[in-house]
């Protein structure tokens, strides 16, 4: 949601940026800022730098930077809604809207109930699953499936015995009404027959918790051969399974290095138990992007570790764009004869999934693999349908990338390198479909592996017209806001050259999404070797149009590889390159 502006403003004004950071680490002043050891990751000499002028925190280690709203986020793992609830008490403000918005109010209090009722159930599951009579087949088949004491502890697996009202008596017993229980999944309503019963009944229960331990709802196995094999908690206030990932509370107060992403309860399960304890499950097949958001704010790298079955594989695929452009890492983990990674560990041990983590497959590499699957090798003509969709695709990619790839096309199909090469140019490979990483997605922490050389020129031009408005003067007068290719950028400079001397960096990065604001914060990188912001500005914009020209060229000379192209049509190209060459000395 958004907050209001001039409430925004007070929340910024109250929670001064350098008092915040001093509660969590001891900040040194040195020149125009103040410096520590960077809270966000580990280090042994200050790269942690806070402006107080600017409001601003930055960090040259790990490129965290943002508004005292974002060093909240990263610092207590919360999202901007939560970070700014969390500012907002800190400084006793009251959240817009609430005040008045009695709505707003009974939602929330009908929500908490819902939770306090799973709280209350999850218990009751539990203690039924450790009763010696009524958990006895539970506790059996938790035996053979392998989960010890310890584990059924760790994830609060319990039973919901084979009745129809027991949990429903024990909860109107504490006062709930069969309504609040219906909706929040607990109680089922059987419109025709008119009668409401308990949701679960004789399965192994999964409570499924939220980020902050919540409990939102619940998965239920059986423990014999019916179907369905799961029942899940569906659509209620407090859950929807497309926002949530199983597993990922356990990490809330862990710094990750990755996380494991499978798909079900057993999964996450079965890999702890193996000692692999940084795996969450998107229960269910296709990943979300509310999931893959909720992962960034976790780690910057997730490997995915999907079913070896068809199913799961497919599932896979999908899931991965929508990780990589919000700006993940993405490693693919492929498990041989269609097991599954609870069974995989099973035989061979957290030693055999380290190894697969080891050989896990980057984005591209993985989708090259899978493309295989549709053609048959031992066909010549199979192999020639294959090599020619994958040179289409692996001309999309960047050229440092295709090389290699090249190289395994060739390896697989006999074709020779050139031939392949050739074959990649003629399908059309100058149309990259790449998504450009660094336009999307977060630059932090890929900043200086990933990023392309113009992002750099343009953030200059950005932290000049910061420094100095003089600075965006000079180019709002060269047509800057023309010459953009980073859209947050592009925006930035706008509102500066609407705004002038009133634009603050901070209540503009405060009103981005999480990751605009990162891009639009890395321009406190430039902004400190700064000295003249004019001459600086003038510098950029001459090298973003000598860029934005050689890219034209670049396009030009790409038509001139056109088959189809009539002799006439090639010299009218040839002379237009010629012409700007010539205009651009
Ligand atoms: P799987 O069939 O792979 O289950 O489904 P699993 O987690 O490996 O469980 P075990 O080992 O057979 O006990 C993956 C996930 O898909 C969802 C569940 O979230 C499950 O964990 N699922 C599967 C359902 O919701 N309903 C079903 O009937 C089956
Ligand atoms: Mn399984």
């Amino acid at each position: 949601m958004a907050f209001p502006s001039a409430w925004l403003d007070e929340l910024l004004h109250k929670n001064e940026i350098v008092s915040v950071v001093s509660e969590y680490v001891e900040l040194k002043p040195k020149g125009r800022k103040l410096w520590a050891c960077c809270p966000l990751h580990g280090e042994k000499t200050p790269s942690f730098s806070v402006s107080p002028d600017k409001q601003l925190f930055y960090c040259f280690g790990c490129h965290a930077g943002g508004t005292v709203i974002q060093f909240v986020m990263d610092m207590e793992r919360l999202t901007f809604y939560e970070a700014v609830q969390h500012l907002a008490n800190r400084v006793n403000m009251e959240l817009p809207n609430e005040v008045n918005d009695r709505e707003m109010q009974r939602q929330r209090a009908y929500k908490k109930r819902i939770i306090e009722a799973n709280t209350e159930a999850a218990r009751y599951y539990c203690k039924c699953f450790s009763d010696p009579a009524i958990g006895k087949d539970a506790q059996a088949y938790a035996a053979r499936r392998g989960l010890t004491k310890e584990i059924v502890t760790r994830f609060g697996i319990g039973y919901a015995p084979d009745t129809w009202d027991s949990l429903m008596k024990l909860l109107k017993g504490k006062g709930y009404a069969e309504k609040e229980l219906v909706e929040g999944g607990l109680l089922v309503h059987n419109e025709s027959r008119d009668s409401t019963y308990d949701a679960f009944r004789g399965r192994l229960i999964f409570p499924i918790l939220g980020v902050n331990g919540d409990v939102l709802g619940f998965g239920a196995r059986v423990m014999g051969d019916e179907k369905p094999k799961y029942i899940n908690t569906g659509d209620t206030p407090v859950y929807n399974k497309r926002n949530n990932l199983y597993g990922l509370y356990l990490h809330k107060n862990e710094k990750l290095d990755d996380l494991v992403m499978v798909e079900g309860y057993m999964d996450v399960i079965g890999l702890y138990k193996a000692g692999v304890k940084n795996a969450v499950a998107s229960l269910g097949t296709a990943l979300t992007q509310q999931q893959a958001r909720l992962l960034k704010r976790f780690v910057e790298k997730v490997y995915i570790a999907y079913d070896g079955d068809a199913a799961g594989q497919n599932a896979m695929v999908r899931g991965l764009d929508i990780l990589k452009n919000e700006g993940l890492e993405v490693r693919v983990i492929v498990f041989p004869d269609d097991l599954d990674p609870d069974e995989y560990v099973q035989v061979y041990g957290k030693e055999g999934f380290d190894r697969l983590k080891e050989g896990a497959l980057s984005l591209n590499a993985f989708k090259l693999e899978a493309m295989v699957k549709g053609y048959d090798l031992n066909d010549e003509n199979g192999r020639e349908r294959y090599a020619k969709a994958a040179c289409a695709f692996v001309a999309s990619l960047q050229p440092i990338e295709q090389e290699r790839y090249y190289k395994q096309i060739a390896k697989k199909t006999g074709y020779a390198l050139d031939a392949l090469k050739a074959q990649g140019v003629r399908s059309g490979g100058m149309q990259s479909t790449e998504q450009k990483p660094t336009s999307r997605g977060s630059l932090r922490r890929r900043i200086d592996t990933d990023e392309e050389p113009r992002d750099i020129i343009e953030r200059t031009l950005i932290a000049a017209c910061v420094h100095d408005p003089k600075a965006t003067v000079y180019a709002a007068n060269e047509k800057a806001e023309d010459l953009f290719r980073n859209e947050v950028y592009r925006a930035m400079f706008l509102a500066m050259r609407a705004q002038g001397a009133a634009f603050s960096l901070a209540k503009y990065i405060g009103e981005l999404s999480e990751k605009d604001a990162d891009t639009a914060s890395a321009v406190l990188r430039e902004e400190d070797a700064m000295e003249n912001a004019v001459d600086t500005a003038a510098d950029c914009i001459r090298r973003m149009k000598r860029d934005n020209e050689a890219d034209e060229i670049a396009s030009l000379q790409a038509r001139l590889n056109k088959p189809d192209l009539t002799a006439e049509e090639r010299n009218a190209v040839l002379k237009e390159i010629t012409e700007r060459i010539r205009a651009n000395k």
